[in-house]
């Protein structure tokens, strides 16, 4: 038992030294690739993007900081709470909510997922999602099974006082409007002249039971554009991924070795500028050196 528990011991200890020089937590989640919350960890498009504070994970963007509530590295989606974001139990109102949107750079890396619902409340007749109303159809529609109709029947709306007359009552634009981030690319309350919203989104392909069982929060999915074989290479010499600052003022990919950084992978030369801090050879190469010489000596000797 003694020996199971040592050499359990030793096996988490190794693990925790292989991790590399980025991997790190806040609070329960793990921060890995392609995020960083060192300078020049994971990759350049997720950078300057999460914050550690007090072991609260938080998520920043031009619209707001959002604090992540879960990374998921196999569906390579991220999940964000907006504290002035509307649920079941809270309609908030006043234009507060942060919505979503990045800077312009960063939208090849991330956008909400299709199946994430944003529900826009009490938005002004001449908001731009309603133009053209009611001659052109409105964009508010169902989304992932989830619809405003089901939403409004949340206790909350009890107590906002409006409710609104139907969405088929022709009577004007509807109090609640869900669409997806794909038709707006932007949630921006001011300017869509919207007084607050909601987001919520569908992970289960189970039907659900209503409003009160939705998972509330905005559901990010994040792609890494095909630059994810740098990363592979780097990983599979035993390296870490991050970047660095290029001589023309860019930024460039970096693989972080034990001893050396190298723009391609561990394995590679060492560049003539770093050349002479000699490069160790990997522990268990050298092991297995030793132990090839020392059987060859003990051939020789029989
Ligand atoms: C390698 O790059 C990382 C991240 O940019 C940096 O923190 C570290 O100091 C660099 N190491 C060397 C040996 O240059
Ligand atoms: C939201 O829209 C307003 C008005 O168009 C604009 O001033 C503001 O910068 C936008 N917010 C963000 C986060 O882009
Ligand atoms: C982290 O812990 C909180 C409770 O402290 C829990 O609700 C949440 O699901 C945990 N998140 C992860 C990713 O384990
Ligand atoms: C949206 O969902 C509501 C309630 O679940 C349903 O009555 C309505 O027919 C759906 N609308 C569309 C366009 O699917």
């Amino acid at each position: 038992m003694k020996i199971l528990v040592l050499m359990l011991t030793v096996v988490v200890i190794s693990e925790v030294c292989l991790v590399g020089a980025c991997r790190s937590y806040c609070g329960n989640i793990t921060v890995d690739y392609p995020f960083g919350i060192r300078n020049g960890c994971g990759h350049p498009g997720y950078r300057d993007l999460l914050f550690c504070m007090n072991d609260v994970l938080m998520f920043h963007i031009r619209s707001g900081s959002y604090r992540v509530l879960d990374i998921d590295y196999a569906y390579q989606s991220i999940t964000l709470h907006d504290p002035h974001m509307s649920n079941c139990g809270t309609i908030v109102l006043g234009g507060k909510g942060n919505g979503f949107e990045a800077e312009d750079w960063r939208a090849p890396y991330f956008n909400p997922t299709s199946d994430n619902v944003f529900m826009l409340i009490g938005c002004s007749p001449k908001s731009p999602i309603f133009q053209g109303f009611p001659e052109k159809k409105l964009p508010c529609h169902n989304i992932s099974g989830m619809s405003c109709e089901e939403y409004m029947s949340c206790p909350a709306w009890d107590m906002v006082g409006y409710r609104q007359p139907g969405l088929s009552s022709g009577s004007g634009p509807p109090m609640c409007c869900a669409i997806g981030f794909e038709s707006v690319k932007a949630i921006n309350l001011s300017k869509l002249e919207c007084e607050g919203y909601s987001s919520a989104y569908n992970l289960a392909p189970l039907k659900l039971r209503g409003p009160s069982d939705w998972a509330y929060g905005i559901r990010v999915k994040y792609e890494l554009q095909g630059s994810d074989a740098f990363c592979r290479a780097c990983v599979a010499t035993s390296g870490t991924c991050g970047y660095e600052s290029a001589d023309g003022g860019g930024l460039r990919h970096v693989c972080i070795c034990d001893h050396h950084n190298s723009t391609t992978n561990c394995d590679s030369v060492v560049a003539p500028t770093s050349a002479s801090s000699s490069v160790r050879p990997k522990t268990i190469g050298s092991l297995i050196l030793y132990f090839i010489a020392m059987n060859i000596r003990f051939k020789r000797r029989q």
